[in-house]
């Protein structure tokens, strides 16, 4: 049996991405970005759980100015690695966003699928405007054109775990951005 409570998680990472340092920096800059695009116009982050966690607590604190928050979690993904296509609606807003400016906070963009649906669905209800930062965009798999407003990192295709990414709700908690070893979901080495 698998004693889990000594097992290190970052045995399963193949290799680190981005560091925390790295990711700390892009962070506060995006934060910066966003502090001089939105300076007096009173945004709300929504933030799409559980995978933005991570990035929507530390950009929100990396934002000197008045800003307020709301979660909305979606699921496009089962236990598996691949999009399945289909979006569904977890937990909803809690506050109008009615004239409001949005700015929807992503930890990654794969396909596109779920912010497509996502965009629709704020639209629908009447912001002021909807902007979009992502820390990971990943275009080579993308199926839906999205405008990504502000990205932290572009990275290759690459299952990637850490700083709120699971695989099978494992491994959010690791402080780095990390490729998950294929042996963990029975996937191939990449050929590179
Ligand atoms: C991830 C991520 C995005 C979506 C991106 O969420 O947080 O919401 O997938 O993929 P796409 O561009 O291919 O649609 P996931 O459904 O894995 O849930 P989680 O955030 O709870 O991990």
């Amino acid at each position: 049996m698998t004693d889990v409570a000594t097992t290190s998680i970052h045995d399963d990472v193949s290799e680190i991405l981005l560091g925390e340092e790295e990711i700390r920096q892009r962070v506060g800059e995006l934060g910066r970005e966003l502090v001089e695009r939105y300076a007096d116009r009173d945004p709300v982050l929504v933030s799409v759980l559980k995978g933005s966690l991570v990035f929507l607590a530390d950009l929100m604190r990396s934002m000197e100015m008045p800003v307020s928050i709301d979660l909305m979690e979606v699921s496009s993904y089962g236990a598996g690695t691949e999009s399945s296509g289909q979006v569904r609606i977890i937990k909803d807003l809690s506050q109008p966003i009615e004239g409001r400016h949005v700015i929807v906070v992503e930890d990654i963009i794969d396909t596109g699928l779920t912010l497509n649906y996502l965009l629709k669905y704020l639209a629908d209800k009447g912001p002021a405007s909807v902007s979009i930062v992502c820390l990971l965009d990943k275009p080579a798999r993308r199926l839906a054109e999205i405008p990504i407003d502000h990205v932290g990192f572009t990275i290759p295709d690459r299952f990637v775990i850490g700083y709120g990414l699971d695989y099978d709700e494992r491994y959010r908690n690791l402080p780095y951005v990390g490729v998950l070893k294929p042996s963990v979901y029975g996937g191939a080495e990449p050929v590179e």
